[in-house]
């Protein structure tokens, strides 16, 4: 996907702060710090185009980028994160699920694991409520640089296991750092908006 334009264009809360308009959109989910921000940036190549950090809770507002003016990339705020203030983490509830049960623009979310990671209770519950509602979702598994390659084979095994779908799930091993993974992941996007 060639990204002639990428820009910022909305923080929201609440659907009364969404991007009014038509655009089919693309949103990226998954527990504070595992990377939905740095997939963002690595895919429209742009350093810090959504803001990341070393800390999770980084991302607080649902953020709306605006791409080639063809569809929106929606960075959401992590969950999971257990020393986040108590009402952070009351808001991440209400806040995420309006948006993802709500928007009918919605097209396709991006289920994001950290691949040296067991999937969480948290992860486990919304892949099955992303079932339950019907949404399209593919898994990337980020943080590949930080394993060996063997070891990335070990933990999608594994990792396929313990979500055990009825049908294979698309996952998608990728890395922030080494961009590796990032055509596939723009080729599943490209497929549901065309
Ligand atoms: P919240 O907004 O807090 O939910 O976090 P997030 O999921 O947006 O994570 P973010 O992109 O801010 O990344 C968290 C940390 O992980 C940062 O220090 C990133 O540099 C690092 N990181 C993200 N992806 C990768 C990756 O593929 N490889 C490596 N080595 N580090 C990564
Ligand atoms: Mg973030």
């Amino acid at each position: 996907m060639k990204v002639v334009l990428a820009e910022f264009v909305a923080a929201a809360a609440e659907p009364s702060q969404y991007l009014v308009g038509t655009l089919p959109e693309v949103a990226f989910v998954g527990r504070s710090n595992v990377g939905k921000s740095s997939l963002i940036n690595t895919l429209v190549r742009r350093k810090s185009l959504a803001r990341t950090s070393q800390t999770p809770g980084c991302t607080r507002n649902i953020l709306f980028f605006n791409i080639n003016n063809k569809f929106h990339l929606v960075d959401l705020p992590g969950y999971g994160f257990a020393k986040a203030p108590l009402s952070e983490r009351r808001k991440w509830g209400p806040m995420v699920e309006t948006y993802l049960k709500e928007r009918e623009t919605l097209r396709l979310v991006i289920f994001i694991l950290d691949v040296r990671r067991d999937p969480s209770v948290d992860d486990l519950n919304l892949i099955n409520w992303f079932c339950f509602y019907n949404i399209s979702f593919v898994f990337v598994l980020t943080k590949i640089d930080k394993i060996s390659k063997s070891q990335v084979s070990v933990r999608k095994r594994r990792i396929r296991e313990l979500i055990s779908m009825t049908q294979e799930p698309e996952m998608i091993p990728f890395s922030a750092k080494t961009g590796e993974g990032k055509e596939q992941i723009w080729k599943a996007i490209k497929d549901i908006l065309t």
